[in-house]
């Protein structure tokens, strides 16, 4: 039996202490680890000495014929010669890497602290009161003081659980913990490699909810197609009750990956090469040999598989004929890798195995995600309907004049998940009824797609309830039943379609609250309105607009070429509108502004007669909006003379949110740019952007805080087709009506939020959360 433990830890310090001076014991503690070795530029030669005279014969690792084997097997091959990435962290391996996480160049390390440190309120959100917290290579665990603090914080208590192969990583983390977690905390330590400790994990709590915390972009060292085994593996050992907080480093500019990984001081070399000393040692090779230390340290960044790869070179070549081993003269071996992700490479590793994304947590540079097992993926999605749902008092309403109320919504999630995951089973009546919504033409609402009739009245509000808690039963027993086990696809297909609704739900609640605000205020005279209200602010001026907009703060894209969609093989789930990939590219220079147009800017269009201008407006969309008496964007409410902005959660005097991107139909945001002298890009001239400088700033904004309108008409990508699982999803808008929408709003859930997504409405379309910005 391994010396398994529990230890309730009391707190060493006073109640309450702050968050900021944690960090400071953190930052402290880490300095007395750190430079010991990173003072100067001879770092590399003393380092060499030492790992010369103080490894050795004390590694317990020494003379273990499994160990052996691994590194045969590497070093054997013909070509693609590698040593595992774990023999890199003897103990003076992870001396090593405890000294490159100090290191001015590696981002990494100070980028997960800032992150968590930035977020760690919100991250405690989405962990459960209760949850046990399973870290796996839990190392010295000073980094997940910080998340059990902030755990503690929030519910009074908390269970941790390291797992770490290495037994002095644990008894370090037991001080650690000690040190700097304050309150009630219990401390579980499994010495174990990480699948084997999560069965021991299981085993000793077989019914608690699980956290399993693995922090460090240490999954960076694991190939994508081994990843998939693991988080496979993972799921197989905990069985169920599982969620994962997984640390990624993300792809970025090879320069800045360069340096972090060709350190100038020669730290992460010597890493490297005490990894060759320690694999040699233990095959029993003497490790100062002069063929070893005259290898050379070779950093590829490899752009296919978005990796880092290190590599010893061995100009002389090495051999150790006892084992077979031959590296050839000028042959290199591969070291480690450390692999970079994107969004799309996290979903495509984990969603195949049955992990979901529920969060995400990004800066430039680093990202945090909370990942779901099936079950806790789908309860919670419903979780999330159910808190939209409780916010909305009448569901009889009907906030869109083109389509159903409210309450068609809370049926069709269900029955549409029921539809599809029971395809094989006949449908009632009532899975019928809510199975498809509608979205008529706007400009002539006798047109629309097919979809099932509409009732002359919908069921009650406790009848619809009661079918969809009966569905959600018979979803969940198939799940635990494994019924679906091995179509993961279907489930996150049933999951977006879920979390899209919840995203127009949010936008038909908005107008639902520009309805009730305005019935209010109807009664309020001018005297009696909040100090909010300041006739006297005035819009920027036009010049000012034009400036900012369509002079000279526009962003300059060279014509190039783009590639709309993504690869099913870099993706996970896509809609069937992201794929087959388009090569495609834009014409020519063009100029887009660096900003989406705003609230301030557009109230300034509304107060020039944008609206009454018939030149800046097809003849149609013009007639329509006339006709409806439309004369500002339909979040914005008109009460003695003022406007008011509604947000999804909140309603403001427009002067408060004048510089917030302002949410209008494409007919609206062509004739604003028109108005001057701009137009709306392309969905290729969107990507261009994007393709350009994917981590600028200008590129982070335009994916968020609201859907960038395009002036491309939807349509299937050269070799589309449609979705076998739901031919309608797409092909049914392939009407020269629709116009393609990109990146995602302020309420799009994290898991819809990949490059490839493609939303669409019609121009005409005035209710969703998307932006413009100008371009020419
Ligand atoms: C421990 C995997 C996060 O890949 O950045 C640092 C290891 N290797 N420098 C990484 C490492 C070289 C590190 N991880």
């Amino acid at each position: 039996m391994p010396p398994v433990w529990d230890a309730e830890v009391p707190s060493p310090y006073e109640y309450g202490r702050q968050s900021g001076e944690l960090l400071d014991s953190i930052a402290d503690l880490k300095s007395q680890l750190q430079s010991k070795y990173v003072e100067q530029n001879g770092v590399v030669s003393s380092l060499n000495e030492q790992s010369q005279h103080e490894n050795g014969t004390t590694d317990p690792d020494d003379n273990d014929i499994g160990l052996q084997e691994i590194i045969v097997d590497g070093l054997c091959r013909t070509s693609d010669k590698e040593v595992p990435y774990r023999f890199l962290y003897d103990d003076r391996g992870s001396e090593l890497y405890e000294s490159i996480t100090q290191l001015e160049e590696y981002y990494p390390f100070r980028a997960e602290i800032d992150l968590l440190n930035e977020f760690v309120e919100d991250i405690t959100n989405h962990i459960p009161d209760g949850s046990l917290i399973v870290e796996l290579g839990c190392g010295s665990a000073v980094k997940t003081a910080h998340l059990l603090n902030a755990l503690i914080a929030r519910h009074g208590r908390c269970r941790f659980v390291g797992i770490d192969v290495s037994e002095s990583f644990l008894n370090e983390a037991r001080c650690n913990l000690m040190l700097l977690v304050q309150g009630h905390l219990t401390v579980d330590l499994v010495p174990a490699d990480y699948i084997g400790g999560l069965a021991q994990v299981r085993a000793k709590y077989p019914n608690e909810s699980l956290c399993v915390v693995w922090l460090g972009s240490g999954v960076g060292n694991v190939s994508q197609k081994d990843a998939i085994h693991f988080f496979g593996d993972i799921l197989d050992a905990v069985k169920s009750r599982c969620r994962l907080f997984l640390c990624t480093d993300m792809w970025k500019k090879e320069e800045i990956l360069r340096d972090a990984y060709q350190d100038k001081h020669g730290v992460t070399e010597a890493f490297i090469r005490n990894g060759m000393s320690h694999a040699l040692r233990i095959l029993g090779h003497e490790a100062s040999t002069a063929e070893e230390l005259s290898s050379v340290y070779e950093v590829d960044i490899n752009k296919q598989l978005k990796q880092v790869e290190m590599y010893l070179r061995f100009p002389q070549g090495l051999a150790v004929p006892e084992h077979g081993i031959h590296i050839r003269p000028g042959e290199r071996v591969l070291m480690e890798i450390s692999r970079k992700f994107t969004r799309e490479s996290i979903q495509k590793m984990t969603e195949n195995v049955g992990f979901h994304l529920q969060s995400a947590w990004h800066n430039q540079t680093y990202g945090c995600q909370m990942l779901l097992d099936e079950a806790e993926a789908i309860t919670q999605c419903w979780q999330d309907t159910d808190v939209l749902f409780e916010g909305i008092l009448d569901w009889s309403l009907k906030p869109i004049d083109t389509r159903h109320p409210f309450c068609f919504y809370y049926g069709h999630l269900a029955a549409f998940a029921k539809l599809k995951l029971f395809a094989d089973e006949p449908a009632e009546d009532i899975d019928i009824m809510f199975s498809r919504g509608m979205d008529p033409l706007i400009l002539d609402p006798s047109q629309c797609h097919s979809r099932p009739e509409t009732p002359a009245e919908w069921p009650s509000r406790d009848q619809i309830v009661a079918y969809v808690s009966a569905t959600r039963k018979k979803i969940l027993k198939a799940l635990h039943a494994g019924q679906f086990k091995g179509n993961h696809k279907l489930i996150t297909f049933a999951l977006e379609h879920e979390r899209m609704h919840q995203e127009t739900l949010s936008y038909m609640m908005t107008q639902d609250r520009k309805a009730a605000f305005e019935k209010t205020m109807a009664a309020v005279t001018a005297a009696q309105l909040p100090p909010t209200h300041i006739s006297s602010i005035d819009p920027p001026s036009t010049m000012s607009i034009i400036n900012a907009l369509a002079k000279s703060k526009m962003v300059t894209i060279e014509a190039g070429p783009v590639v709309l969609g993504s690869d099913p093989k870099e993706t996970g789930f896509m809609w069937d509108n992201e794929y087959p990939q388009f090569c495609t590219s834009t014409s020519s220079t063009f100029w887009v502004s660096s900003r989406p147009v705003s609230v301030g800017d557009f109230h300034r269009f509304v107060k020039e007669g944008g609206y009454e201008n018939e030149k800046l407006w097809d003849a149609e969309d013009f007639a329509h909006f006339q006709e409806k008496g439309y004369k500002y964007p339909a979040t914005w409410s008109l009460v003695e003379k003022e406007f008011f902005v509604h947000e999804f959660q909140s309603t403001n005097h427009w002067s408060k949110v004048a510089n917030q991107p302002v949410f209008v139909s494409l007919s609206e945001a062509e004739a604003f740019c028109k108005w001057l002298g701009c137009r709306v890009f392309s969905e290729a001239e969107y990507q261009r952007v994007l393709d350009v400088d994917p981590a600028a700033e200008l590129v982070l904004q335009m994916r968020a805080g609201g859907y960038e309108w395009t002036s491309t008409p939807f349509q299937g990508f050269p070799g589309f087709e449609p979705m076998s699982e739901y031919p309608e999803y797409s092909a049914d808008f392939f009407d020269g009506k629709h116009f393609v929408l990109k990146g995602s709003s302020p309420v799009t859930h994290p898991s819809l939020k990949r490059d490839s997504f493609r939303n669409y409405y019609q121009k005409q379309y005035r209710y969703a959360f998307a932006k413009f910005r100008c371009c020419r």
